[in-house]
């Protein structure tokens, strides 16, 4: 059996990943923290500072990079400080040193895991995971970058938050595709079966919806109210929000609403 590194082995995606890959691959995370799963190779490694990256390196055919640092989608909100700033250390510092390590250790394909529209957005975080994909496509390893648009989870975790604050101000008009894992996982693993892609289509979740749909939904699955202040919604932020959906990408069948009823708060 081949062997796949998947950094962000412990996240959403991640998780997801690892249990399409383990009936074909043996797979080994490099994670902070020490999964259970007796399956899994676990080695313990942090790609802020590079320890145990070499070691999750050795005799690895392909790698998926999924890890990620992201403080806003951690804590579920965005605060002034997430639109100057976003912490390199994983997501472009990591990635400059897997890609090395890969280098050395002959990986045949570094599946580098992206988010649609990366290259048309100013927001920190995503100019990162911009730089991150760079490093990739003039790396030495051959490659693929998949990009996928926000996940059901953190849509979730976000106005999980949200309902707490007494009042939150939202451009009801502007749009987002959510999609779900694992839809993406699914791809993803394809992509590891068929080796390197270069940069591969887009996929998003099944429907284009309003940010007013979106809060409907949610709300009446999860019993739940956000008290918003409908904001307008200038065609600059219209058009800043529909470069992170990909209505003719590939797309995932999971609705909203159906991982919605399928899925508890975290
Ligand atoms: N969330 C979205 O809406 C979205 C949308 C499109 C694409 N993506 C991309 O999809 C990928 C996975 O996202 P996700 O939402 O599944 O992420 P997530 O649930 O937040 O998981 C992040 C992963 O990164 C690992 N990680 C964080 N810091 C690390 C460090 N210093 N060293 C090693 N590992 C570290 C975490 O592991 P430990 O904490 O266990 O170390 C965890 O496994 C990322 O590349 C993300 O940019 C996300």
């Amino acid at each position: 059996m081949d062997t796949v590194l998947v950094t962000g082995g412990t996240g959403h995606l991640g998780r997801d990943l690892v249990g399409l890959l383990k009936p074909a691959y043996q797979v080994r995370v490099l994670a902070r923290s020490r999964g259970t799963d007796p399956e899994v190779e676990w080695v313990r490694g942090d790609l802020a500072t590079g320890a145990g990256i070499p070691e999750a390196m050795s005799g690895v055919r392909t790698v998926v990079h999924a890890a990620t640092w992201s403080p806003a989608a951690r804590r579920g909100y965005v605060l002034p400080t997430d639109l100057l700033r976003s912490p390199p250390d994983v997501d472009v510092d990591g990635t400059r040193r897997l890609l090395d390590e890969a280098a050395r250790a002959g990986v045949d394909h570094f599946a580098y895991v992206s988010i649609v529209g990366v290259d048309r957005s100013r927001l920190p975080y995503l100019r990162l995971k911009h730089r991150a994909e760079e490093l990739v496509r003039t790396g030495q390893v051959p490659w693929s970058v998949l990009r996928a648009t926000q996940f059901h989870w953190l849509t979730d975790r976000m106005l999980g938050r949200a309902a707490r604050l007494p009042v939150v101000p939202l451009p009801t008009a502007v749009e987002a595709q959510p999609v779900d894992t694992a839809d993406f996982a699914a791809y993803v693993a394809r992509r590891v079966a068929d080796g390197p892609g270069g940069r591969c289509d887009d996929f998003g979740g099944p429907e284009v919806l309003t940010l007013s749909d979106l809060l409907a939904q949610w709300q009446r699955i999860r019993s739940r109210r956000v008290r918003t202040l409908n904001v307008p919604s200038p065609a600059p932020v219209r058009r800043a929000a529909h470069h992170l959906t990909c209505p003719t990408g590939r797309r995932g069948h999971i609705t909203w609403a159906t991982w919605l009823h399928s899925h508890t708060p975290e």
